[in-house]
């Protein structure tokens, strides 16, 4: 079953075309790449997924609904999370108390005291800390971790709201090869329950991790479909040989 179906979605910035009907349907429980060159309109169509912006023309459906204008909030209460490629952690409060507040913020208060209690709080924090390996940085503050700690404290503080959808843009910038490539073993347990669309300039990083991918080119779907129809796609070569 699709989780997104993107339909014939444009988005135009003053005479600038930057996404001119895009069609893509993203299964449930797979992870999806988005790739292409600088400019070609990751970024535009995460956002416009996400409601940070809504597409002038066109359709989102996610779990069934359309949502194309939907508020971010409406979005992001049943189910879709989105994580931007600068981070936006709180650097003041400690990594604990990021996710803590993170799951705080996306639960009403009666909901935390009914159905989990401190302790049962207490244990899928630490459960997820260490999944995400920060579980001996509990206590330190958020913006004391490593760049590259901090990228994975952002995507544990989405991942604890068990979104149905989640939503990456370039979560490994800047990360050393090293870095990038644990990022993609923290990330492959979570296709159990959540569906990933995630926009990456490494490609051997993003075969390895999608099943699906995406190319986008000046707005455009230049192709798409499985990995290894994108690896063999002359299309996608001669873009990324004479553009990239
Ligand atoms: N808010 C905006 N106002 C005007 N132009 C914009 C805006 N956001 C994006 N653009 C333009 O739209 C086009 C697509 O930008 P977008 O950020 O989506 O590209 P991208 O594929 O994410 O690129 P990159 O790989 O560099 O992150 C670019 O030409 C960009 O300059
Ligand atoms: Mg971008």
């Amino acid at each position: 079953m699709a989780i997104l179906e993107i339909k014939g979605v444009c988005k135009q910035f003053g005479s600038l075309r930057a996404l001119e009907g895009i069609d893509i349907s993203v299964e449930q429980n797979t992870f999806h790449g988005l790739i292409g060159p600088n400019g070609s309109g990751k970024s535009t169509l995460l956002k416009a997924i996400a409601g940070d912006h809504y597409a002038d023309e066109g359709t989102v459906i996610f779990d069934g609904m359309d949502i194309t204008e939907r508020s971010p909030e409406f979005r992001a209460k049943n189910g879709l999370n989105l994580k931007f490629q600068i981070t936006s952690i709180f650097p003041e409060l400690s990594t604990y108390d990021n996710i803590l507040l993170s799951i705080q913020s996306s639960q009403t208060i009666w909901s935390l005291v009914t159905s989990k209690g401190k302790s049962g709080l207490d244990k899928n924090i630490m459960e997820t800390l260490e999944q995400f390996k920060l579980a001996d940085r509990a206590e330190t503050l958020a913006g004391e971790l490593s760049h590259g700690l901090q990228q994975w404290l952002e995507i544990a503080m989405s991942v604890i709201r068990k979104p149905k959808l989640l939503l990456l843009d370039e979560p490994t910038g800047g990360m050393s090869p090293e870095e990038r490539r644990a990022t993609g073993e923290l990330l492959l347990p979570i296709k159990k329950e959540t569906t990933l669309v995630i926009v990456e300039h490494d490609l051997d990083w993003i075969k390895e991790i999608c099943d699906n991918l995406t190319v986008l080119d000046q707005g455009k779907v230049l192709d798409d479909g499985p990995v290894e129809k994108i690896e063999r796609s002359e299309r996608v070569k001669e873009v990324y040989t004479t553009r990239v």
